[in-house]
């Protein structure tokens, strides 16, 4: 297999390998490579929901969504769909964020397969570093940050597609350290998001959401942060979820997107920095 780095700092297309036919050294490969470069795009796959569900079984135990426990119990729990079609009127996923960081213990990264492309392009996926979004803050920033934590609801998100949770149904709540130390690297990085953190711990609303849309801008407004998966038939995409930010870009109305996600349980809550 070989690493085409997609920016200096974040992204990297892996060439030569079928995830269908991996060896254990080439799942080390790729377990190096996804800790380096966060964002992993292998193109020209065929790959069936179990072949979808062993790749990512290479990392851990798969995870099973708040929403299949709570709001759509027919489906795989397994799987995940995203599909925009001409008759929605949101994108799972446009909003950057981490996925389901409102759990105590959040995916550590997601496997997305996108089957069914809205045309000829668009429908991208945007990814965010969020150790260098972290380092390139004042060292007076980093200090005060260091020292807080964030509630992250998921009702905030689900707020976002207008889904109001019944008396008898519940949703995951968290309480994070704002800077976490990534598990595996030892880095550190900023770990609030806007679809799930909902408040600074400590802070008055206006003081927390101030200091909440001042991260934002400083993530969503800085692409050398960023890269951006251009999909075409056949790719696949592994992200670490611990350490960046996504946001799906719904660039293609009334086409129809469908993709399928398959993500991998965390191990460890994370953890403060210091
Ligand atoms: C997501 O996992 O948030 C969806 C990303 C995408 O559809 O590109």
């Amino acid at each position: 297999m070989q690493l085409k780095p997609m920016t200096p700092h974040m992204g990297a297309e892996v060439l030569n390998l079928d995830l269908n036919q991996l060896s254990q050294s080439d799942v080390s490969a790729v377990k190096a490579a996804f800790l380096q470069y966060m964002v992993l795009v292998f193109r020209d796959q065929e790959l069936s929901e179990g072949g979808h569900k062993t790749f990512a079984g290479h990392f851990g135990e798969l995870h099973i969504h708040p929403s299949k426990a709570q709001l759509d119990t027919r489906s795989d729990p397994e799987i995940f769909t995203v599909r925009t079609t001409p008759n929605s009127q949101w994108a799972n996923g446009e909003v950057w964020h981490t996925d389901v960081s409102c759990e105590a213990i959040p995916p550590l990264g997601s496997v997305l397969h996108v089957q069914q492309l809205p045309g000829e392009s668009g429908g991208d996926t945007l990814f965010a570093n969020m150790y260098l979004a972290f380092e390139s803050l004042s060292e007076k920033m980093k200090a005060w940050l260091r020292t807080l934590s964030a509630v992250h609801d998921g009702r905030k998100d689900l707020a976002r597609y207008n889904i109001k949770l019944k008396a008898n149904q519940t949703y995951p709540q968290a309480q994070h350290p704002v800077v976490i130390k990534h598990p595996e690297t030892g880095k550190e990085l900023l770990f609030v998001n806007r679809s799930f953190t909902e408040k600074i711990v400590g802070l008055t609303r206006k003081e927390s959401d101030t200091v909440l849309e001042m991260l934002w801008h400083h993530v969503e407004s800085a692409p050398r942060f960023q890269c951006r998966v251009r999909w075409a038939p056949g790719t696949v995409v592994l992200w670490d979820n611990r350490c960046t930010w996504h946001h799906a870009v719904w660039d293609y109305f009334p086409s129809t997107r469908h993709a399928q996600r398959v993500s991998i349980q965390g191990t460890t809550a994370p953890s403060w920095s210091a």
